[in-house]
């Protein structure tokens, strides 16, 4: 069975997800920080590119403050060199983290000596095809895959149609034009069917999914 994908980030009112260079920017308020924990208690696995983890090194566990549970979700890095930080926090916790790498990355030596169970995967091409990603973690047993960024990912998994619902928090903020924009190029402009919108303290959420 396919796992659900649900597609989850916060950007400003001009549909940036970072500023300048891609340095991080907490665009969730209380609110939404609550939300998105919450989101991530009922989540098997959490899916980020590489670059999330070398540019702002996430934990990606429930933080108690935003949301009580004892769940640390796993973890899925699509890294196709494997040149992801190993020093990065979301190794440190007791969990599995699942990196996607090409076709014949031997992977061998990367897990020992953290504290996160690693597991390298090798995709059947040059990259990790996002259909490939989630009939792999699928068939590992992961029901439910929250994808939280970056741009490139959600753009692959948004294009390739592997996705379920996605929710977008808007901050009452401006990044400018040299911010990270939330998508990347498409071959042609995508229309979704809205679910709802709901004002999040100072902010709101946007939840779509796919039109038919
Ligand atoms: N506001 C938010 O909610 C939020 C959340 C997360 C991240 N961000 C921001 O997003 C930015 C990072 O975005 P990004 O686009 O540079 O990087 P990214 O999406 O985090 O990672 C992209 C990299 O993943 C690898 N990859 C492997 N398979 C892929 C696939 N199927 N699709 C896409 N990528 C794949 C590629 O590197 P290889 O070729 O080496 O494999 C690619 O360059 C940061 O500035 C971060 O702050 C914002």
């Amino acid at each position: 069975m396919k796992p659900r994908v649900l597609i989850n980030f916060a950007c400003s009112l001009d549909g940036k997800i970072a500023l300048k260079g891609g340095k991080a920017y907490r665009f969730s308020n209380p609110e939404d920080l609550q939300r998105v924990h919450k989101m991530r208690s009922e989540s098997d696995i959490i899916l980020v590119g590489k670059n999330t983890i070398n540019l702002d090194d996430p934990k990606l566990v429930v933080n108690e403050k935003y949301f009580k549970s004892d769940r640390i979700p796993d973890v899925a890095i699509l890294d196709s060199n494997l040149t992801v930080n190993k020093n990065a926090r979301v190794f440190s916790y007791p969990r599995k983290v699942i990196i996607f790498c090409r076709k014949g990355i031997d992977g061998g030596e990367f897990g020992p000596g953290l504290t996160s169970k690693v597991i390298v995967r090798n995709s059947t091409s040059s990259s990790s095809h996002p259909d490939f990603v989630v009939r792999e973690l699928g068939n590992i047993g992961y029901r439910n895959i929250m994808l939280e960024g970056g741009k490139s990912v959600i753009t692959s998994f948004i294009t390739e149609g592997e996705w379920d619902e996605i929710s977008i928090f808007y901050s009452p903020t401006l990044a400018g034009d040299e911010g990270i924009p939330m998508f990347g190029p498409l071959k042609e402009p995508m229309k979704f069917e809205h679910i709802q919108t709901e004002r999040l303290g100072n902010g709101f959420l946007v939840t779509i999914k796919k039109a038919f």
